[in-house]
């Protein structure tokens, strides 16, 4: 090896450290991400090796732009949605061979490794889902916008009187996701449409399809705060959901961040329900969520 591994690692670390002081980040994955970067680039590996100590390897303005752009990368890199689906491809492979309720299970459980925002829910389906029980155990249609995979959660025996769940999100894969599992699973998933659908094209073609002038009940979880940020002009859209009741949910600590958002996000999920017209009529919480329903 051309450079001193120990120092170049011993940097990495530090690196690190300093980086998931803040970030939802394990060490060992901060480490080997700052030590694979330091390792591709010549030109900082050499820095570091020829640095007489931490203060002047701080100072130089090659390596603070190199940790500036390793920070942004390993940023957007936890922000990502979903994570490794090799393991999830198996168990598909395995339910496909045999549609189970053992490999249904094995399934939802690599699912929920699949998209961050079920993953965060997991633990607590269950509450969720009893306390929208207790309002909405009539519910016959429900429409849920920028939905992620968390359609497959829903505990259809406990809402029996569902006809029509209209489960729609820009995100390609997580349809795919969605329809392959139906078709593995089609008994346990006939009340469930997933579609492709973005907020831009409005709601007309899915009331056609869906034969309702207005559906029972629409969910639009930790949705809200993310078109906010990511395309502001679509938010109106959104709240003419063409739905009898709307239940919105918001984060309360940031997904890659350690930040408390809740008080922010709060917020922002009830001026939405205001410019939807709507007032509020429950309010629960859980961990690291609250929902508002309107
Ligand atoms: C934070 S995730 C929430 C997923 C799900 N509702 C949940 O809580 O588990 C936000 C979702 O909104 C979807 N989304 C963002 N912008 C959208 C748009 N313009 N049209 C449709 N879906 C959108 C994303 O693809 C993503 O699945």
């Amino acid at each position: 090896m051309k450079y001193n591994q120990e120092k170049i690692k011993e940097v990495a670390g530090e690196l690190a450290l300093a980086f998931t002081k803040n970030y939802k980040c394990s060490l060992d994955e901060a480490s080997s991400f700052f030590l694979d970067n330091i390792l591709k680039q010549d030109e900082v590996a050499k820095l570091v090796d020829a640095s007489a100590n931490p203060k002047q390897l701080a100072r130089n303005a090659v390596f603070r732009n190199f940790v500036k752009k390793c920070k942004k990368e390993l940023y957007y890199q936890l922000r990502k949605y979903k994570s490794d689906d090799a393991s999830l491809q198996s168990s598909l492979d395995a339910a496909r061979k045999d549609p189970s309720d053992e490999n249904l299970e094995q399934v939802l459980s690599e699912v929920a490794q699949f998209h961050v925002s079920s993953q965060e829910r997991f633990e607590e389906n269950e509450i969720f889902y009893d306390k929208l029980n207790d309002l909405f155990a009539n519910a016959e249609t429900i429409i849920d916008a920028g939905c992620g995979v968390q359609p497959l959660f829903f505990p259809f025996g406990r809402f029996s009187n569902v006809k029509r769940y209209a489960a729609i999100d820009k995100d390609k894969a997580s349809i795919a996701l969605m329809q392959e599992i139906k078709s593995i699973f089609p008994q346990r998933y006939q009340w469930l449409y997933p579609d492709v659908w973005n907020i831009g094209e409005g709601w007309d073609n899915l009331c056609t399809e869906h034969d309702v002038e207005e559906f029972d009940l629409a969910l639009m979880l930790k949705v809200v705060a993310v078109v906010q940020r990511t395309n502001p002009e679509l938010v109106n859209g959104l709240c003419k959901v063409p739905a009898k009741t709307i239940v919105v949910s918001g984060v309360k600590e940031s997904m890659v961040k350690k930040q408390d958002i809740g008080r922010r996000e709060r917020r922002l999920v009830l001026n939405f329900m205001e410019s939807c017209g709507r007032q509020k009529i429950a309010e629960f919480d859980l961990d690291n969520e609250f929902i508002v329903i309107g």
